[in-house]
């Protein structure tokens, strides 16, 4: 009885829905190890969109978004490359750049990335600008229990990182949705609009835990200037 009580506390203390709205994860230094993790209910996903916020001065490889499923470790992956100077998306072992992004640092970018397994078609959407719809690959969704890892990249389900493509930075307003979101929805995520939360992943009822150091602060202090 006593043990089954502090089961349930645990549990308790563990499980941490929160609204992260106005809010951003600060991923402060390279390690192989700082990462927040987001376990999916859903074992199928027939499309997927995903939108964030990111900052960074990384000119290296560095992983924005990683979804691992037992038979795929690349299940979807959004990232930077280094090496192509785009930002690309991996759908288990087929990998995509979109070229064109204009990649500052220290410049918050705004990015949404949809996949449709049926067509094949990706897409990015970069700071508002739609890219091209490229072919990624078709046939087969992504299938098994997900796991979304922010500031690692998962060369196993859930872990294998590599500190030299760990994100060091600041991320908000992570959403992922398991069907393609209209470009007026991400228009209006782009421009910080009303848009419909993500219905797989939602910033503002994220269920995450976190390893390592990685802080939870406000996103933005607005210094409010006097009019003189
Ligand atoms: C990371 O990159 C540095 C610099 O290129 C290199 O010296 C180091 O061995 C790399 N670490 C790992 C774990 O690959
Ligand atoms: C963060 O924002 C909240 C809500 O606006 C505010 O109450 C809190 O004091 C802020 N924290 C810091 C450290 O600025």
């Amino acid at each position: 009885m006593k043990l089954l009580l502090l089961l349930v506390l645990m549990g308790t203390a563990t499980a941490k829905v929160q609204d992260l709205s106005g809010k951003m994860f600060t991923f402060p230094q390279p390690t192989n190890s700082a990462h927040v993790r987001m376990s999916l209910a859903n074992h199928c996903y027939q499309a997927v969109t995903v939108c964030h916020r990111s900052v960074t001065d990384l000119k290296r490889f560095h992983a924005l978004f990683s979804v691992s499923t037992p038979s795929h470790d690349n299940s979807f992956v959004v990232f930077w490359s280094g090496g192509a100077q785009d930002v690309q998306t991996t759908v288990k072992t087929t990998a995509i750049g979109y070229g064109g992004c204009d990649y500052k640092s220290n410049k918050w970018h705004s990015i949404c990335t949809t996949w449709d397994s049926v067509t094949g078609l990706g897409q990015m959407w970069f700071d508002g600008v739609p890219s091209i719809r490229k072919f990624i690959r078709s046939g087969e969704a992504i299938t098994g229990q997900a796991i979304v890892i922010l500031g690692q990249e998962q060369d196993k389900h859930g872990g294998g990182f590599d500190i030299n493509q760990s994100f060091v930075g600041m991320m908000s307003d992570v959403h992922m949705w398991d069907y393609i979101l209209s470009p007026c929805e991400i228009q209006n995520y782009m421009e910080n609009l009303h848009f419909t939360p993500g219905n797989v992943l939602n910033w503002n009822a994220l269920d995450f835990d976190i390893s390592g150091h990685v802080l939870i602060e406000n996103k933005t202090v607005v210094c409010q200037l006097k009019n003189i």
